[in-house]
């Protein structure tokens, strides 16, 4: 894993940002995985900046991560519209190229089947932006998730629901599942590159970067990717025991080879 770790989280943000624009110019017609959450808003907002500035998205095939099982993509609290809105709206991008699981598909299951396939029909994923959860989910894969698993349908769990409830209004009830990629999905990306801001990741960090490969933090599956970039502000890399080490192979988050 590279640990990358800036000072603060508008650093850790930018960092993140001109990754994947480093991806973009490589290759004009990549196939980005996209992911949602309060973590992803200003690294969207980057994005939509550098796109301002000259960077184009004309080429690029999306997939999201996840969607909840029984919202249409007009809901306002589906990843749908949180895409359009954060993103897709403001750039370049083809949205007959933007994918994200149908939530309101009469057969969830079938659905998951289809989008894993249509990943494969795309040519897989050049490279997977990632958040995690405070229980060391990526996507939608809860605690105790396969590391072998496909897209699927997930039972989300409470913290999860409780930490998404805010983007719910009190006559919406926070959905009990979710259209997940597998970790084996993400792990099929050919580069991923996670984005974690504020103590409140830094015990997920911790677990997912040194502590034992495990479902119980399925996050941890990513010490077997052979390139997983993991893009850290201070407090989110607070717990971690070798900060040190990190610092010293990587100073200020720099991202370059060590020879
Ligand atoms: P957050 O979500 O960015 O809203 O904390 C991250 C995640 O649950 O993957």
């Amino acid at each position: 894993m590279k640990v990358l770790i800036l000072a603060t989280p508008e650093a850790a943000v930018a960092k993140a940002a001109s990754l994947t624009a480093e991806t973009l110019r490589a290759k004009p017609r990549a196939v980005l995985g996209l992911a949602t959450g309060g973590t992803m808003l200003p690294l969207y907002a980057r994005l939509r900046a550098l796109h301002a500035a000259g960077l184009s998205f004309a080429g690029v095939t999306s997939f999201n991560l996840d969607e909840y099982v029984g919202l249409g993509p007009d809901h306002p609290a589906s990843y749908h519209v949180y895409m359009r809105s954060a993103l897709f709206e403001h750039i370049d991008i083809d949205p007959a190229r933007c994918h994200l699981p149908r939530g309101d598909a009469a057969d969830p299951q079938a659905e998951a089947q289809a989008y894993e396939a249509r990943i494969a029909a795309a040519g897989g994923i050049d490279l997977q932006l990632l958040g995690i959860g405070r229980n060391g989910h990526i996507g939608f894969n809860e605690p105790t998730s396969s590391l072998g698993s496909p897209t699927r349908v997930k039972t989300l769990t409470e913290s999860t629901r409780d930490a998404n409830r805010p983007y719910f209004t009190d006559a919406d009830t926070v959905p009990r599942f979710a259209i997940t990629m597998g970790v084996a999905t993400i792990l099929a990306a050919r580069h991923c590159l996670l984005l974690a801001t504020g103590a409140e990741k830094a015990e997920a960090v911790a677990a997912m970067i040194e502590g034992p490969l495990a479902a119980l933090c399925p996050a941890s599956a990513l010490q077997l990717h052979p390139r997983a970039t993991i893009v850290l502000d201070a407090a989110a890399a607070s717990a971690l025991q070798l900060q040190d080490y990190y610092h010293h192979v990587h100073p200020e988050g720099e991202d370059r080879d060590p020879v």
